[in-house]
């Protein structure tokens, strides 16, 4: 285990009709800009019972986040925080309006002139405003950790980037928000929770016992409610564990002292940046080809996982390691998930090459667990997953 400095300052409020907690966490002299989506809240509830804990603050509204945080839109909510003196961000939503505010909050209190500038730099964000949230679709982990992706239309790209300014300041985790999601996104979220805990685990052994067993933990979970969940969302016991399984997956605890990969989502956000992709089916596109590709370096863990996830414990380790990553695809298929590129668009030849060529032009040279990985390696996976 390598060493490491872990701190995770988000406030976690988890449980049965707590959203009217947010009260207690939002300064009482604040000036609040909610945020919010395509309207999902206005229909489940979700916006009244936030108007209600707001009923005697100073509250301006931004709704219309798209689904992939798209810049432009974002730079209207940017103008309204300027022009109304907004000094509090409240995010009600999934990881999309989460990531849009916190992109906000760096972009609210940023001294240049182009805050494209700073997404595109990747350094991390040590300024920001203060901002919570209250989650209504478990998946990406966004209300517990300090990462953001935005999107920007015009030049079809996707970026990652965060830093310590960036974790919310409290998150509310109301699992009862779950009842109104639809099952596409419901699936997306355990896809997505799933593929996080693989790219902080399907690595190569680093002697992170605890890790190890807390990420089998979260995966073995995920198995067991993904079906509960989809029959029935109101299965509260189901919907808590979901919740709580994606929140841990991605909050920073399991990736401590051991090496992470997060290839696979370098190569989906390619694909949701050209196609529109759902970010979760990009992961479920591409991952079974990185393990395919990167067979030799990862057998041993896949091997691993696939004992004690998938209780496969015939054959060598090869013979182990292979069925776990044919377990792992046939798991993606039974959500319901596609996991060939062709099966999104037929408009896919050149789509390996046109990524390997922004790699190269950003000068990622190395992804991967051992920085390895180079842009003619992220054209190959692609390919296979055609
Ligand atoms: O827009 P609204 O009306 O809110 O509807 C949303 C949207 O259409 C809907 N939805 C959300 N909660 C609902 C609901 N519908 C009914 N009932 C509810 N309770 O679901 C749709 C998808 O929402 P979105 O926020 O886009 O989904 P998700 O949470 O999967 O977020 C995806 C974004 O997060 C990024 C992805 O790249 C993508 O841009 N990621 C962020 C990460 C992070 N910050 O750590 C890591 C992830 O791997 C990921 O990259």
């Amino acid at each position: 285990m390598t060493n490491f400095e872990f701190k995770n300052p988000t406030k976690i409020i988890f449980g049965k009709d707590t959203i009217k907690k947010i009260t207690e966490e939002i300064p009482s002299d604040a000036k609040v800009l909610m945020l919010y989506g395509g309207g999902s809240i206005k229909k489940n509830g979700v916006y009244d019972q936030v108007k209600a804990a707001l009923a005697n603050a100073n509250v301006v509204e931004f709704g219309g986040i798209p689904a992939n945080p798209e810049y432009a839109v974002l730079m209207d909510a940017l103008k309204v925080i300027k022009e109304e003196n907004i000094t509090y961000l409240l995010a009600v939503g999934g990881g999309s309006v989460i990531d849009g505010t916190k992109f906000l909050s760096a972009a609210a209190v940023y001294e240049g002139d182009e805050p494209w500038d700073f997404v595109q730099k990747r350094e991390p964000i040590k300024k920001g405003m203060a901002f919570g949230t209250v989650l209504t679709l478990p998946a990406t982990g966004s209300e517990m950790n300090s990462g953001t992706v935005i999107s920007r239309k015009e030049t079809q790209e996707k970026l990652a980037f965060g830093g310590p300014a960036l974790f919310p300041q409290f998150s509310v985790l109301d699992p009862q928000v779950i009842t109104s999601i639809p099952e596409r996104q419901l699936v997306n979220g355990i896809t997505d929770a799933f593929t996080h805990v693989l790219e902080q685990y399907m690595t190569y052994p680093a002697g992170g016992l605890l890790q190890d067993r807390f990420a089998e933990g979260i995966l073995q979970t995920l198995i067991e409610i993904a079906p509960r969940v989809i029959k029935d969302p109101s299965d509260y016991e189901a919907a808590a564990n979901f919740m709580w399984s994606c929140t841990m997956a991605l909050n920073g605890l399991i990736q401590q002292g051991v090496p992470g990969d997060w290839a696979v989502h370098m190569m989906g956000h390619e694909l949701t940046a050209m196609y529109g992709i759902d970010h979760a089916r990009t992961l479920a596109v591409v991952a079974p080809s990185h393990y395919k590709y990167n067979f030799e370096t990862k057998k041993e863990k896949l091997a691993q996982y696939g004992e004690r996830v998938w209780n496969i414990t015939e054959g060598s380790v090869d013979d182990k390691a292979y069925a776990a990553i044919e377990r792992t695809e046939a798991f993606f298929k039974e959500l319901g998930i596609d996991t060939k590129l062709s099966d999104y668009t037929s408009d896919y030849e050149g789509t390996a090459e046109k990524i390997a060529q922004r790699f190269t032009d950003r000068g990622w040279k190395g992804l991967g667990e051992r920085q390895a990985l180079t842009p003619q390696d992220a054209e190959k996976i692609v390919k296979m997953a055609y």
